[in-house]
This record gives C-alpha cells, structure tokens and sequence, in this order.
C-alpha cells in the first residue's frame, strides 16, 4: 500500500469508506481513486488484523462500489497481491496496461523515490443496478460468520 500523509486523507476524505468498531476506532477502510468521470480505483483497502476473515474487508468495497455508481463511475480497477479477496468479488484479472493513468502515476511516483511493488490488477464494470450487501452479524473468531 502506497504511503499516505495526513493531509492527503484530509483533502480526500469524502473518498473513503470506513468501518468503526464499538468505541469508533476505524478497523476497515477503503477508498476511491477518481482518474476519469467513468474509471476509478479502489485503493487503500486495508483491515485491521484482528478483525481479518470477519467480512470487513469485502464490506469497504462494496461501500466504495456504491459511492462509485453514485458519481456515475462505469469501471473499477483495484491492485492487489491478495488474488482471492478481489475474485471473490467478483472482479476479474485485467492487466494494468488497460489503465495508462496508473502506469503514470507510478512512474512519477517511482522517479521521487517511492518504491513500487508489482501487483496483479482486478477490474470490474458497475451495473446501473446492484444488490444490497448482507449484513454480517459478528461471530467470535473460528465460527462460520452469518449472513442476515
Ligand atoms: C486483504 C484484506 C483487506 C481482506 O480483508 P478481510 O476483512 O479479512 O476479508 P474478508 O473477510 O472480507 O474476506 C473475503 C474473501 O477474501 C479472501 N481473502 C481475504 N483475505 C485473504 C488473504 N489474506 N489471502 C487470500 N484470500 C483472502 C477470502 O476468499 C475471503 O472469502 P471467505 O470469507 O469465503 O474466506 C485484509 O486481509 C488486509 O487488510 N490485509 C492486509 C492489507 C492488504 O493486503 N491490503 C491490500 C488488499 S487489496
């Protein structure tokens, strides 16, 4: 995952998606990347450990989709080196070459000195239509987690 200041999450806020636990610390978050009025990323998807394989993860996606179809973005794209979690979305493998935009932010990003690490690339075309997410009650760690 990229470094992010402070300041970049203050002036790009209203592009995240965030879960909070009982006492309202963030334990998931996910964001939006706008490159074109029609393409985004979702990017800065990360979980707090503790609370990985609780569904937390896949349910900040699905938040940044809805705020995707909400700004009329056609088409997501997402980098990860976990294959499962995004197939499980059901994005479907791509190549990063579709997304010059990124290869250019990268090759700037990589010519100030930040190193860039190769990750595969997921992609997924938003329908004007989609399904409410099931909620997930928690369940202690080890059980199955329950769709309600
Ligand atoms: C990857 C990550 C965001 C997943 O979050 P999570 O809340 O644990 O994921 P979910 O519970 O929603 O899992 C959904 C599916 O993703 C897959 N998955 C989740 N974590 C995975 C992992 N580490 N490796 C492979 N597949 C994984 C599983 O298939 C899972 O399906 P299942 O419930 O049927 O087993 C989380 O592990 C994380 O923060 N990792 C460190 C940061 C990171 O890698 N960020 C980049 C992700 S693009």
């Amino acid at each position: 995952m990229l470094p992010r200041t402070f300041d970049e999450i203050a002036t790009r806020v209203d592009n995240y998606v965030v879960a909070v636990d009982a006492a309202g610390r963030v334990v998931a978050c996910a964001a939006l990347e706008e490159y074109s009025p029609s393409l985004g990323e979702v990017s800065s998807v990360a979980v707090a450990p503790s609370r990985h394989g609780r569904g937390l993860g896949s349910q900040v996606v699905l938040g940044v989709e809805r705020l995707a179809r909400a700004r009329d973005i056609e088409e997501l794209f997402a980098l990860s080196l976990t294959d499962n979690f995004f197939l499980s979305l059901a994005y479907e493998p791509t190549t990063i070459a579709r997304y010059p935009e990124k290869l250019a932010r990268y090759d700037t990003l990589s010519k100030s000195g930040v190193e860039i690490v190769p990750k595969r690339c997921f992609q997924k075309a938003l329908g004007k239509t989609w399904d409410a997410p099931q909620l997930m009650v928690q369940s202690p760690p080890g059980q199955k987690k329950i769709a309600v």
